[in-house]
């Protein structure tokens, strides 16, 4: 009898998860540019672990891009195997544009190189799609930044396809973007910037709040913060913000960049599994 209820419920667990990290709830946002030498990723897989309903999108990147061999190596192959082993996060994979001046066919064949990792012969690192670093956030003359920024969009799309993933496609233009940008893409990062001087809520802006691209959901859109230096209470603060607005993404760190963890990521990933509603689900 105790086995079949618990099976239950899990399945409606399941049910509830499969629907909500789609949407819904903010998803924390791991610009995880550290290297998975042995034990790199623990604090990550330890927090992943502790907020087991907690939505999680994870940016891998083994060199600005997936790196020139086939498959990235065995230390990479085993962070993204035990990243995959958590059914709250989506993993993708890092790609830049540099503003769109980056020659279109070497971006095509960073992301078919992400699509490939499907086929390594023995591990499934497989990767739901991309985040597109360095993306235009003004359509160009004669919109040519929103015509590249399709192509790249077609490509994800069929290459990814073609494993049978979704290709979800997260830009980045890091500034409020053009309403237009919003077609190409699953999600826009808004703001990343440093935030050691700005601290009123009103200083993430999103695309909602500026009429070039008003009526563009909230929910759509992702938040990057780092070198942040105010107060715990302030970093809640505004974290709680971000949940009440309904903003998809967000990243919080103390740390200038992403070379490691911050030393707040237990306060942002509780901060805002509380803020959705989501419990602790283990005890540390
Ligand atoms: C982009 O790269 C392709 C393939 O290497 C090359 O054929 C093409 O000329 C390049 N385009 C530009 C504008 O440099």
């Amino acid at each position: 009898m105790y086995p079949v209820a618990l099976v239950a419920i899990f399945s409606i667990i399941t049910s509830v998860m499969s629907t909500s990290t789609s949407y819904s709830f903010t998803s924390i946002l791991i610009p995880l540019y550290i290297y998975p030498s042995p034990g790199a990723w623990d604090p990550l897989f330890k927090i992943i672990k502790n907020y087991g309903q907690q939505p999680f999108t994870v940016i891998v990147n083994p060199d600005s891009g997936p790196g020139t061999a086939r498959f990235p190596d065995s230390n990479y192959v085993a962070g993204i195997i035990k990243l995959k082993s958590f059914r709250n996060v989506r993993v993708i994979g890092y790609v830049h544009v540099s503003y769109t001046s980056r020659n279109i066919s070497e971006v095509c064949d960073d992301i078919d190189k992400y699509a490939d990792w499907a086929a390594h012969p023995t591990a499934d690192i497989r990767v739901s799609g991309v985040f597109v670093d360095e993306a235009p956030a003004e359509v160009g003359n004669e919109d040519g930044n929103l015509n590249y920024m399709s192509n790249v969009h077609d490509r994800v799309l069929q290459s990814f396809g073609a494993i049978g993933q979704d290709g979800f496609t997260m830009t980045n233009p890091g500034t409020i973007a053009d309403k237009g940008f919003y077609q190409f893409a699953d999600a826009v990062v808004s703001f990343e910037s440093p935030l050691s001087s700005y601290y009123a809520p009103d200083t993430l802006q999103t695309s909602k709040d500026l009429s070039k691209s008003a009526g563009t959901a909230a929910s759509l859109q992702g938040i990057i913060v780092t070198a942040f230096d105010g107060s715990e209470a302030r970093e809640r603060y505004m974290l709680h913000a971000v949940v009440a607005r309904g903003i998809g993404y967000v990243y919080f760190t103390r740390d200038p960049d992403y070379q490691k963890f911050g030393t707040d990521l237990k306060l942002l990933v509780g901060e805002v599994a509380k803020r959705n509603g989501l419990a602790n689900t283990r005890r540390e």
